[in-house]
């Protein structure tokens, strides 16, 4: 009997993951898999680069809508989104440290929400837990009896190979919800985004995602680029059908029953185009100056490594001033950046020397084809620029071993999830009723991780240290604050985290979106 490579990881667990699940002829420093386009898709830096609006808070007070939305993304075709404001991204929101703002989110959509600030250091109900539903109005009538209830547990209700996981403690609103967020943590570049119980994949794919940026007094005193001179740049990846639609495997394109995707995707779905703040390969004019750019991964599971060269080949370099959490205790230069879901990059570039007319491209080293281009800025004008950029940023503490502190082992790996296959966090699915570890506030702990494929590791609340990679201190990668960390295959990291102020349940999972649908995600408890 011959066996298909599909009847074999159709096996079950014995398929090894990072051998015969990730793709490496199409995909080499990724885990996933390419799903393809069929819409024609436009020539690179043709589209200009698209910003977000920005929105601050009125007496303390953003309020978002949460609607559907036909946006033209490709040009020329619409493609119907899930979409905060109508926008994708959604809207920027800029707000100020230690001013508590409440984001007043409305569920227009047709199926319920949850939304995390990323990178937020946020009281446990307004952190976004996966069952802390938003439901729209409505919701419970359409769907009873369906089993995508209001806990949106394991896919119960279809099929009948998912038990119910059903979360006593759920916090389910309908129609509108107030998330608080006291945003007591130093200036840097949030995201938010949803985080729906088994499908916040396909909804963040399908495009709830966006800045959040806090600035602070400290900040503001150091000579930065600033007003047009500081850029986010959100880059994702997504594929695309001939109408225009988004394309994505999901076992349930309703989201409603099964979680998860088919499972020749199951390590990761890699789009094959690139969006930087929703536009395909866009082109930014900028002046010959120096730029701030805010770099975000939100993408579901592609990694990328980026690069700057001019048209003449000449290579330009990033000076890092800030990582997840913050600036860094000083300018670091890379040659490049490499990025994994969920991680941002805080980097000045210096354009000054470049004449008006050249063009700098944004290459992805970890893309092959269309998928190594990214973006490109063209140089468009001469101009003015005092910013000098200071020797010191912030005071960030040498990440030392405490003695004695508690240390954690978090093993990600493939798992069995309710019968299938999938992930798992120290063998075992995420169960929202039941956390894996209780961690006291106040006290300095020691968290390792280990995977088998890429897992880049995301931790609520509070903000990280690297230690160690592997046998050697951290990366180039690792500086500064973090809260997610881009651990390769077979790899252990080792993070100093201490959790202060918010007691109650907050998340660890991997920021590979299908990973974490498929239930590489686990409670964590402060009390
Ligand atoms: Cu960016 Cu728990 O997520
Ligand atoms: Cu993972």
């Amino acid at each position: 009997m011959k066996l298909s490579r599909r009847t074999l990881l159709g096996a079950g667990l014995a398929a090894p993951v990072a051998g015969s699940l990730v793709s490496c002829g199409d995909a080499p420093g990724q885990t996933g898999r390419i799903l393809r386009s069929a819409a024609r898709l436009p020539k690179a830096y043709t589209t200009p680069l698209p910003l977000p609006p920005v929105k601050r808070p009125a007496s303390g007070l953003i309020s978002i809508e949460q609607r559907s939305a036909s946006v033209e993304i490709l040009p020329g075709l619409r493609t119907e989104m899930m979409t905060y404001d109508g926008v994708f991204p959604g809207p920027t929101l800029e707000t100020r440290r230690g001013e508590t703002v409440t984001v007043r989110h409305t569920n227009s959509l047709t199926l319920p929400t949850a939304t995390h600030l990323h990178g937020g250091h946020t009281p446990a109900e307004s952190d976004g837990w996966p069952t802390d539903l938003l439901v729209p109005p409505g919701f419970e009538a359409r769907h009873a009896g369906h089993g995508a209830g209001h806990t949106g547990g394991h896919g119960g209700g279809h099929g009948g190979d998912h038990e119910t996981m059903d979360d006593p403690k759920a916090q389910v609103r309908t129609g509108k919800r107030d998330y608080r967020y006291p945003l007591d943590q130093p200036a840097t570049t949030l995201w938010y985004h949803d985080h729906r119980m088994d499908f916040t994949a396909p909804q963040v794919w399908r495009g709830l995602a966006g800045f959040h940026i806090v600035r602070d007094d400290e900040e503001d005193a150091l000579s930065l680029p600033r007003g047009e001179r500081e850029i986010p740049l959100m880059i994702a990846d997504r594929a695309f059908d001939e109408d225009g639609a988004l394309r994505y495997p999901a076992l349930d394109p309703e989201l409603l029953g099964q979680p998860g995707v088919e499972d020749r995707y199951m390590a990761g779905v890699l789009g094959d185009v690139i969006l930087v703040n929703g536009a395909p390969w866009p082109e930014a004019e900028i002046e010959a100056a120096q730029y701030r750019l805010r770099l975000l991964n939100a993408s579901n599971a592609r990694r990328y490594t980026l690069r700057l060269r001019t048209d003449s080949g000449t290579p330009v370099r990033f000076t890092q001033i800030g990582s997840d959490g913050g600036l860094l205790a000083a300018p670091v230069e890379h040659d490049e950046i490499t990025m994994a879901s969920g991680e941002r990059f805080d980097v000045v570039v210096d354009f000054r020397s470049l004449p008006p007319g050249t063009t700098v491209e944004m290459r992805n080293g970890l893309g092959t084809g269309r998928t190594a281009q990214v973006m490109r800025f063209r140089i468009t004008r001469r101009a003015t620029d005092d910013v000098r950029l200071p020797e010191r940023l912030a005071d960030v503490p040498e990440p030392e071993k405490p003695d004695g502190a508690v240390v954690r082992r978090w093993h990600f790996r493939k798992a069995s999830v309710h019968g299938r296959r999938g992930w798992g966090i120290n063998g075992k699915p995420f169960d929202p009723a039941v956390p894996q570890a209780q961690v006291p506030l106040g006290s300095t702990e020691i968290w390792e991780f280990f995977t088998d494929a890429h897992h880049p590791v995301h931790v609520h609340l509070s903000p990280f240290q690297v230690l160690r990679r592997g046998n050697h201190g951290p990366g180039p990668m690792d500086l500064g604050w973090k809260d997610t960390v881009d651990v390769r295959p077979y790899e252990a990291v080792r993070v100093r985290v201490r959790f202060e102020k918010y007691a109650g349940r907050f998340l660890i999972h991997c920021h590979n979106l299908e990973h974490e649908d498929m239930a590489m995600m686990a409670g964590f408890e402060t009390v």
